[in-house]
């Protein structure tokens, strides 16, 4: 079963508004929030910059970002979906931000054009991770900044009662929402492979224990989502659901995850 981000608009509406409302949750949730503001606080704040969303999804990043750069920053948030930038333009306050329709492969932008390019949870989707580094290299300035931000799939646990429940249908998760499960660990490899000097690396882990809030939200989005995609029947998906919901009402509930933010150098 396909990854429904390697391309969204061939997915059905149902699937879009799973996909779209559980970028708009995530990107409500205090600690991912936080997570994103990590690094935006790294940016300079004393002079304009321009910025490119890569892989932008509803928008929740650059919107983000948005608030923390410089007021005459340029900002740009780029996806291969016309369906999510709908979405994006809908939740967006900032006429400010330049949404722009592409295609995979290269890039509507000029060489050396931006001084910052941020790719969150972008690379784990794209069938050639290396090709959307290097394109992206191409339109960062010399010394321009690069961050990106993934989940490290291959460590994202939802606790069921008994571990072969649980290792079947993590795997079965993993593989159906993620081409790259174990993007992060090969980044080091494609950054130098790229053109890149990576700078520094930060690792969040999100771990729900008793009760669920962020990884709770993921198992509603989940649920719907999976038989639209034909990764879990409905009635494996609502069995799934029922178990996570009877665990955080009960106080039994865990789920765990882990986040990596890489901050690389154009060279
Ligand atoms: C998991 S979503 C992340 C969206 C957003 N960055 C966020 O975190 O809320 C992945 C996004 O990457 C987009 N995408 C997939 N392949 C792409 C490519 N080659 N270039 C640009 N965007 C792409 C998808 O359409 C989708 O919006």
């Amino acid at each position: 079963m396909p990854d429904p981000y390697i391309d969204p608009d061939s997915q059905t509406q149902t699937a879009i508004e799973a996909m779209a409302g559980r970028l708009e949750a995530r990107g409500a949730d205090a600690t991912f929030l936080q997570m994103i503001e990590n690094y935006g606080s790294t940016l300079p704040s004393d002079r304009a910059l321009t910025v490119l969303d890569l892989g932008c999804g509803t928008g929740v990043v650059i919107r983000q970002l948005g608030k923390m750069v410089h007021p005459e920053s340029k900002l740009y948030g780029a996806d291969i979906s016309s369906k999510l930038l709908v979405e994006a333009a809908k939740f967006s306050e900032n006429d400010e931000i330049q949404w722009d329709h592409i295609s995979p492969g290269s890039l509507p932008y000029e060489d050396g054009m931006f001084d910052v390019v941020a790719m969150h949870t972008l690379l784990s989707h794209v069938p050639d991770p290396l090709s959307v580094l290097a394109e992206a290299q191409r339109v960062l300035k010399k010394g321009g900044k690069l961050i990106v931000f993934d989940a490290d799939h291959v460590s994202t646990t939802y606790n069921q009662a008994d571990y072969e429940t649980t290792r079947r249908i993590d795997g079965i998760l993993t593989s159906a929402i993620t081409i790259h499960p174990d993007i992060c660990r090969q980044l080091p490899r494609l950054f130098k492979a790229a053109g890149y000097r990576i700078l520094d690396h930060k690792v969040d882990i999100i771990s729900e224990c008793g009760k669920g809030d962020f990884w709770l939200s993921s198992v509603h989005a989940f649920a719907k989502l999976m038989p639209t995609i034909d990764a879990l029947s409905q009635g494996e998906a609502d069995a799934w659901l029922k178990y996570m919901l009877q665990s955080h009402e009960d106080g039994t509930f865990f789920a765990s995850g882990t986040y990596y933010t890489f901050h690389a150098e154009s060279k």
